[in-house]
C-alpha cells in the first residue's frame, strides 16, 4: 500500500502520531489533577467493551456487553483509581503507600508504587489471597504483612495506622476510602458511554467494599451533568452470598471459597452504594458461588474472556435477574468484569479440562483426539 492509501484508510490526512492517550489526560476535566500532578502512567484504562453475543443469546439479552477490566496493567480495575491516588501522593511528597487488600488493590498499589519509587506496604488476610495477586505484590517488591483476620480486620488496621492520632506522616492510604481512588474509577463509566455513544440501560457490577459501584454511578452522573449522555443506567450490584448485608461483620469461615468471591463483611462505601441503587432504581443482590462459577466458565468458553471468578458475579447476577424477568431483556446491559482470570490460577485449574496425553506422532495425536 502507498503511504497516501494508508492515510486514507486510517481516515485522516495525517498519520496517527498522537498514539495511545493517557487516562488521566483524557478525562482530566473530571478529575482532581493540576499541572503539578506528576504524569504517572502504566497504560491504564481504555479497556475493551465486548459485545457478548453468545452469552447474550443464551440468556435472552441480545445487547449484553462486557467491560473487560482485566486488560488493565495489573489485571484489574484498581489501576484506574490507583494511578490517580499514587500521582497525588507523589505530588504531596509522600514517601510510602499502604493498603489492606483481598489482593487486587495490593497488586495495583505495588506496581504503581514501584513506578513512583515509593515504599509499599500491603496488609492482607493470611491465607486468603489468590496466588496471582500475591505474586504480583511480591514481584513488585512490596512488603507484604499477613494478618490473622479477614479483610475488614486488615482495613481497620491500616486506617488506624494512617488516620489515628499517631498518624504516620508521609504514608498514604490507598484503599478506596481515599477519594482519589473513587475519582479515578469513574473513568470506567466515561469509557462505556464513549464506546456506546450513550449510557447503557443497566450497569451490572460485583460489589465488595462497594467503592466501584459508587464510582461508576458518580461517573455516569458527571457525564449526564455535562450532557455527554442524556440518560443514566440502573445500577445492579452483586455481592457474593455470605458477604454483607446478609451477614454483617461476620468472619469469613469458608477459606476455600475466598479466592472465588470478594466477601467483605462491612463495605466501606455501603451508604454511597445504597444511594446509587435507590437513585437509579436499581438493585443490589446476592449471587452464590455456584452461580458465579457457572458464569466464570461460560465467559471463558463461550466468549473467550477469562476473568477472575469474583468478576463473574456481574454476569451471574444479570443471568439470574433475566431469568426472573426482573430486568428488561431488550435493554443495553453492561457487565463489568473487574479482574483477569490469571489472578487466580487455583480456581482456574479446578475448573479446567485436563490435557490429553498422546505420543508425539501425527497418528498418536489424531487417535487421542478421536479424529
Ligand atoms: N472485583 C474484584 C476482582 C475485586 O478485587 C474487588 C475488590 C471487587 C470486585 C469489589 O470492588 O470493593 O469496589 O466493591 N477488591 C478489593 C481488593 C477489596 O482489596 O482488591 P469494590
Amino acid at each position: 500500500m502507498q503511504g497516501s492509501d494508508v492515510r486514507r484508510q486510517l481516515g485522516g490526512g495525517r498519520p496517527p502520531l498522537s498514539g495511545r492517550p493517557r487516562l488521566l489526560e483524557r478525562y482530566r476535566s473530571f478529575l482532581p489533577i493540576s499541572d503539578s500532578t506528576p504524569r504517572l502512567s502504566l497504560g491504564e484504562g481504555f479497556t475493551p467493551l465486548v459485545h457478548a453475543r453468545a452469552l447474550g443469546r443464551a440468556i435472552g439479552c441480545p445487547l449484553l456487553f462486557l467491560k473487560v477490566e482485566g486488560m488493565n496493567p495489573t489485571g484489574s480495575f484498581k489501576d484506574r483509581g490507583m494511578v490517580l491516588a499514587v500521582a497525588r501522593a507523589m505530588e504531596a511528597g509522600d514517601g510510602a503507600l499502604i493498603c489492606a487488600s483481598t489482593g487486587n488493590t495490593a497488586a495495583s498499589a505495588a506496581a504503581y508504587g514501584a513506578s513512583a519509587g515509593m515504599e509499599v506496604v500491603v496488609v492482607l488476610p493470611a491465607g486468603q489471597i489468590a496466588a496471582g495477586k500475591l505474586l504480583q505484590a511480591q514481584a513488585a517488591g512490596a512488603r507484604v504483612v499477613a494478618v490473622e483476620g479477614n479483610f475488614d480486620d486488615a482495613l481497620r488496621v491500616v486506617r488506624e495506622i494512617t488516620g489515628g492520632s499517631e498518624e504516620r506522616a508521609g504514608v498514604r492510604l490507598v484503599n478506596s476510602v481515599n477519594p482519589d481512588r473513587l475519582a479515578g474509577q469513574k473513568t470506567g463509566a466515561f469509557e462505556i458511554c464513549d464506546d456506546l455513544g450513550r449510557a447503557p440501560d443497566y450497569l451490572a457490577i460485583p460489589v465488595g467494599n462497594a467503592a466501584n459501584i459508587s464510582a461508576y454511578w458518580a461517573g455516569f452522573r458527571d457525564y449526564r451533568r455535562e450532557r455527554f449522555v442524556d440518560s443514566l443506567p440502573r445500577m445492579l450490584g452483586f455481592q457474593a452470598a455470605g458477604a454483607a448485608p446478609i451477614v454483617i461483620g461476620r468472619r469469613v469461615d469458608r477459606p476455600e471459597t475466598i479466592a472465588t468471591a470478594i466477601r467483605i463483611g462491612d463495605p466501606a462505601s455501603w451508604d454511597r452504594a445504597v444511594r446509587a441503587r435507590d437513585d437509579s432504581d436499581g438493585r443490589i443482590d446476592a449471587v452464590s458461588d455456584e452461580e458465579i462459577l457457572d458464569a466464570y466458565r461460560d465467559l471463558a468458553r463461550h466468549e473467550g474472556i477469562f476473568c477472575e471468578p469474583a468478576s463473574a458475579a456481574s454476569v451471574a447476577g444479570v443471568r439470574k435477574l433475566a431469568a426472573e424477568g426482573a430486568i428488561d431483556r431488550g435493554g443495553t446491559i453492561v457487565c463489568v468484569l473487574t479482574g483477569h482470570g490469571m489472578k487466580d490460577p487455583d480456581t482456574a485449574r479446578r475448573n479446567a479440562l485436563q490435557p490429553i496425553a498422546a505420543p508425539a506422532t501425527r497418528d498418536g495425536v489424531r487417535a487421542a483426539l478421536g479424529w
